[in-house]
């Protein structure tokens, strides 16, 4: 009785839907040889961000691209956006961002995106209007002119997404955002991923790089040689209910004497294993930090 759902209570709609579906490559003879996704299972809700995490080879693309209807699958069945992923109307509502995107160098970003605009049927002031604002959301409007061959991979994502964005998609979707980005880049495009989920976008993120995706997404499949092995909420996940860790920023050091008292007052009460360890900079909080310093003196 407790499972009813509440009047009031809208279930949640449901974006993506794959049932134990299998994807396995033919050879040079036709003959089914390389099984690349077996018996997945999955569901995408309206306002998720989903990530497709597991490393390289593990059917990831292989998914996206059945979903994309780009290929078929061998068996089983999946719906996107409630429709079959063949049918031609549905692509249009789908942003999709590639391994690898393929721009013409000798444009601008401006002229890139009012190009993938007008292919959605946008023209003027209408067009225009648009180009400008995702271009500003990504972060490029003071770099729209520049031709993309100048811009720096983390750039040339951010354009990559943009465009994926241009025609209102309900659904985007998302094959390694941050792969082959320094840290900056990465920063960036992690930034347009957490703006993009705050204003209740539904994303499928695919990722080799799991400590990347892991503050975006809030739910996660993770795959291995083309099987899930696990997912759930990332929140859920994460809890690790074998210990408690409590930071102390303002603390000097191990020998702290505000921190002796602490420490014993634990043991008092039969805290008795416990582990003090002094926080280390990272050198990428260090990267990080000379880099931030550096942008906001010379006002970048
Ligand atoms: N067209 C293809 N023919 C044969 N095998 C393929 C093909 N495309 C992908 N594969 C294989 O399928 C597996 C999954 O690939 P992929 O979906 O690209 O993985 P991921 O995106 O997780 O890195 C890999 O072993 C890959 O070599
Ligand atoms: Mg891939």
């Amino acid at each position: 009785m407790n499972q009813q759902v509440q009047p009031n209570e809208e279930p949640q709609k449901t974006i993506v839907v794959a049932s134990k579906l299998t994807k396995v490559f033919r050879d040079f003879f036709y003959r089914l040889r390389f099984p690349a996704v077996q018996g997945l299972d999955l569901e995408i809700r309206k306002g998720d961000v989903f990530g497709l995490l597991g490393p390289n080879g593990s059917g990831k693309t292989t998914t996206i691209k059945i979903l994309l209807g780009l290929i078929s699958a061998t068996s089983g069945s999946c719906s996107i956006l409630g429709r079959s992923p063949r049918d031609v109307a549905v692509k249009a509502r789908i942003g999709f961002l590639p391994e690898e995107s393929y721009f013409h160098r000798f444009l601008s970003a401006e002229e890139t995106l009012n190009f993938y605009g007008s292919l959605f049927g946008l023209r003027g002031a209408l067009l225009r209007d648009k180009t400008h604002a995702l271009l500003k959301s990504v972060g490029l409007e003071n770099d729209k002119t520049r031709l993309l061959k100048t811009y720096s991979k983390g750039m040339t994502r951010r354009v990559g997404i943009a465009q994926s964005l241009i025609g209102d998609p309900e659904l985007l979707i998302f094959d390694e955002p941050t792969s082959g980005l320094d840290p900056i880049g990465m920063d960036e495009v992690k930034e347009l991923l957490l703006k993009l989920k705050a204003e209740g976008k539904t994303i499928l993120i695919a990722s080799h790089m799991l400590s990347d995706v892991q503050d975006v997404c809030d739910r996660v499949a993770i795959l291995f040689k083309g099987k899930k092995l696990l997912d759930g909420k990332v929140r859920e996940l994460r809890t690790r209910k074998t210990g408690v860790r409590v930071e102390l920023p303002g603390v000097s050091g191990k020998d702290d004497e505000n921190l002796a008292k602490a420490l014993n007052v634990l043991r008092e009460n039969g805290v008795e294993d416990i582990d003090v360890v002094e926080r280390e900079t990272s050198l990428m909080d260090v990267f990080l930090d000379v880099i931030k310093n550096q942008k906001t003196s010379s006002g970048v």
